[in-house]
């Protein structure tokens, strides 16, 4: 007989090792390192006999698998469509990823209430079958789906003994940490035991071609708790995220075996559950009255969407020492450049500025075409001369001042129209590119110091 087998993970980030460590070598955290049982005794003799019959699985060439028509299930609800890349592939595993009190479980409950003609399996690890019926009532679907199932259990064989009887088109598991499997012999939430159950679920859902959703909380560092091993199984990452005090909510995929990553989908956060967001731009642009100083609008693109977004900055003398440079929603490091291009290239002392930055909405923004507005921002708050709000940009800054062209420039100058805008900032070198003719007032440049001048004479 051999002996049990055990291995030491890293309750961080899942890594691996022999022997136990002080210190975890890929995320550097101490103390994190527990023996977990990762094979009872037996389990290789069991595989060996099993091999050892004849199985008729035979490797196959490209040519030998046919495809069926993808059938996707289109879900009641089209920013989670738009992420999923058209809807929810049958046999997929999908993880939905985000901070507590975010809104997963309302967001999984309304999604499985909503569905039609669909028996849906809502196991819950977390929350008691009272509780789930108080927030179904509190969402209130109109003709909520008859077929919907709750099960409170986090045992995995349990889980599965009621998917066999049930049969299920749609498993929802809510969460993923608080299962575990008999299976092994770790205690639940430990990495050992989040894998083996998303395991035996990615079987599951492999072999009865249902699709299941996963919800797994965040750690304060960003990754699904713990294991980083969840994100490598499972086919879809979905990341739901946004500022726990406002009512907006992103829903981003990080990962899709079945489309693009680059969508996202918006909703509010209402009495009622999460209401999608269908036209976006018009909630991203604040409700003031007039122009303000350190306000600009920025023309981005977030996946397949074009979005125009408020900048807005504050900034003002340094009190003591080093100034501090604050953004929310956009990279620090890229700030720091762009206010070091004002500094070298368009001749503003901003050391000894204090600079705040903040994108409207509490939306992150990795679009570079924000650049141009954020630099038109600082620098409008910094003279206290507001641009007219008729006014958007679309520009990514380069290290010597110059304004780069950035992709789709005509659905931003599309959007832009659409929303009321009478001009836009964009790169001389994306003209070439422009295709459709629109009413708004293009004006092109080629470096930054132009950008001012024109603006602010
Ligand atoms: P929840 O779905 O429990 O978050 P998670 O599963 O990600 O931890 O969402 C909890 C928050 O959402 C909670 O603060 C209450 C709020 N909420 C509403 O504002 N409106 C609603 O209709 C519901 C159901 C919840
Ligand atoms: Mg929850």
């Amino acid at each position: 007989m051999s002996k049990t087998k055990t291995q030491f993970f890293c309750q961080q980030c899942g890594y691996e090792a022999s022997k136990w460590m002080g210190k975890c070598p890929s995320c550097g955290s101490w103390n994190s390192f527990v023996e977990e049982i990762i094979a009872k005794a037996e389990t290789k003799l069991e595989w060996r006999q099993e091999s050892g019959k004849t199985r008729t699985i035979q490797p196959r060439t490209l040519d030998e698998i046919s495809v069926g028509k993808e059938i996707r299930t289109v879900a009641p609800d089209n920013e989670l469509n738009r992420v999923l890349g058209g809807g929810i592939v049958p046999g997929s595993l999908i993880l939905i990823g985000g901070e507590p009190g975010i809104g997963k479980s309302t967001l999984m409950l309304q999604i499985g209430l909503a569905l039609r003609n669909m028996k849906v399996l809502y196991v819950s690890g977390e929350e008691s079958e009272q509780q789930i019926k108080m927030r179904a009532t509190r969402i209130g679907t109109q003709q909520p789906n008859k077929d919907f199932f709750i099960l409170t259990e986090t045992n995995t064989h349990q889980i599965f003994r009621a998917t066999e009887s049930l049969s299920p088109q749609l498993v929802i598991v809510d969460s993923i940490q608080t299962l575990f499997s008999p299976s092994i012999e770790s205690t639940p939430g430990s990495v050992g035991q989040v894998r083996q159950s998303a395991g035996e679920l990615m079987k599951f859902a492999k072999e009865t071609n249902t699709p299941v959703f996963l919800v797994g909380h965040i750690t304060k560092e960003g990754s699904i708790a713990g294991p980083k091993v969840l994100e490598h199984m499972v086919d879809t990452v979905l990341q739901f995220e946004g500022d726990l005090h406002l009512a907006y909510r992103i829903l981003r995929t990080t990962k899709n075996r079945f489309g693009s990553t680059a969508e996202i989908g918006i909703y509010e956060m209402l009495g009622t559950g999460l209401k999608e967001v269908s036209n976006p731009s018009e909630i991203l642009i604040s409700q003031k009255e007039g122009p303000q100083a350190g306000a600009t609008i920025g023309a981005t693109i977030e996946g397949n969407r074009p979005l125009l977004i408020e900048v807005q900055s504050l900034v003002s003398p340094a009190s003591y020492g080093t100034p501090q440079r604050t953004p929310t929603g956009y990279d620090q490091k890229r700030l720091n450049m762009l206010l070091a291009v004002l500094e070298k290239r368009c001749g503003f002392r901003m050391g000894t500025e204090d600079v705040f930055l903040n994108m409207a909405g509490g939306i992150r923004v990795e679009d570079p075409a924000i650049d141009l507005a954020v630099c038109v921002s600082i620098i409008s708050s910094m003279e206290e001369i507001s641009v007219s709000d008729k006014i958007c940009f679309a520009a990514e800054i380069g290290l010597g001042g110059e304004l780069r062209a950035v992709n789709r420039i005509d659905q931003r100058i599309s959007e832009a129209e659409k929303l009321g805008f009478t001009e836009i900032y964009i790169s001389k070198f994306a003209l070439k590119s422009l295709g459709v003719r629109s009413k708004i007032k293009i004006k092109p440049f080629a470096r930054l110091p132009e950008v001012f001048e024109d603006l602010f004479g």
